[in-house]
């Protein structure tokens, strides 16, 4: 473990336990379950023989993935699962079964220090991890840095414009200031459309499910639109997008060296 970084690590424990037990409910919702499917489809893993999950929790998205796309007679695949809470680690160890050809690595780090050399994944993602992450912009181009050219990153975000996300805001905010704890950070899409400029990619960004709240304060997700539909609404609309629920960045690293304006 990098030794700068045990601040980042002091919610790690108790959170571990408490998505544990949460993961149960969030996946017994229909429209979760169909946005954590959509959000894997866009990874294009198929041919990917180097693949990091970062934030990977009791490991049910993994093992999806492996299952879905890696189950086949191809070349061996390393997946390494980098989670912050030993406590979700030991969890995937227990309900791991990968298919024959996957060669599965847990190890215990943050998305903001990744342990690993500079372009070496083919594929790195992030579901549902970067707004836990006490440095989500840090944790975004250190996966950059170890996605080989060519290679594909996507991660998601909820926004803070969207009813949800300015909920999740307050209730966290005000669970701080009483109880102290992990203080969310969310990234708009601007600050993310402004850091990713600076940087040699390609970026195709979808918006999932604008202005409606998956939540509301006392009815939870008993009114949820969204689980009683068989589809989620998406957009690409850049005006929308800050209003959606979730949205998710694939981002492509190009090989060629950035040609700089004079
Ligand atoms: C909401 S859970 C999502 C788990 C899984 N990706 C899924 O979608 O089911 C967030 C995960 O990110 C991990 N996490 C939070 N902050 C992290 C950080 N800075 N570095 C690495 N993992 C982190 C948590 O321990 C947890 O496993």
């Amino acid at each position: 473990m990098p030794d700068d970084n045990s601040a980042e690590l002091g919610y790690a424990e108790s959170y571990g336990q408490q998505w544990i037990d949460r993961s149960k409910f969030w996946g017994s919702l229909r429209y979760h379950v169909r946005y954590q499917k959509q959000f894997i489809e866009c990874l294009a893993l198929e041919g990917s023989t180097k693949i990091l999950e970062c934030g990977s929790g009791t490991g049910e998205i993994a093992q999806y993935a492996m299952e879905q796309y890696l189950s086949d007679d191809g070349p061996a695949v390393e997946f390494c699962l980098v989670d912050i809470s030993s406590t979700l680690l030991k969890s995937v160890r227990k309900n791991l079964t990968p298919p024959k050809r996957v060669q599965p690595h847990l190890i215990r780090a943050t998305g903001e220090h990744l342990p690993f050399d500079d372009e070496y994944f083919d594929r790195i993602y992030a579901l549902s991890m970067l707004w836990y992450a006490p440095n989500p912009k840090r944790a975004i181009l250190d996966m950059l840095r170890i996605l080989k050219p060519g290679g594909l990153l996507c991660f998601d975000i909820m926004s803070i414009f969207n009813p949800t996300g300015i909920l999740a805001t307050l209730s966290n905010k005000i669970s701080v200031a009483l109880r102290g704890g992990q203080r969310v950070a969310y990234l708009s899409p601007s600050e993310i459309s402004f850091m990713l400029r600076q940087e040699n990619v390609e970026i195709d960004v979808v918006g999932y499910m604008p202005f409606l709240p998956t939540a509301l304060p006392g009815i939870g997700n008993g009114l949820n639109l969204f689980n009683l539909m068989n589809w989620l609404p998406k957009t690409r609309n850049p005006l929308l997008i800050p209003f959606c629920n979730k949205t998710i960045y694939c981002v492509k690293k190009n090989g060629r060296q950035k040609t700089k304006k004079s």
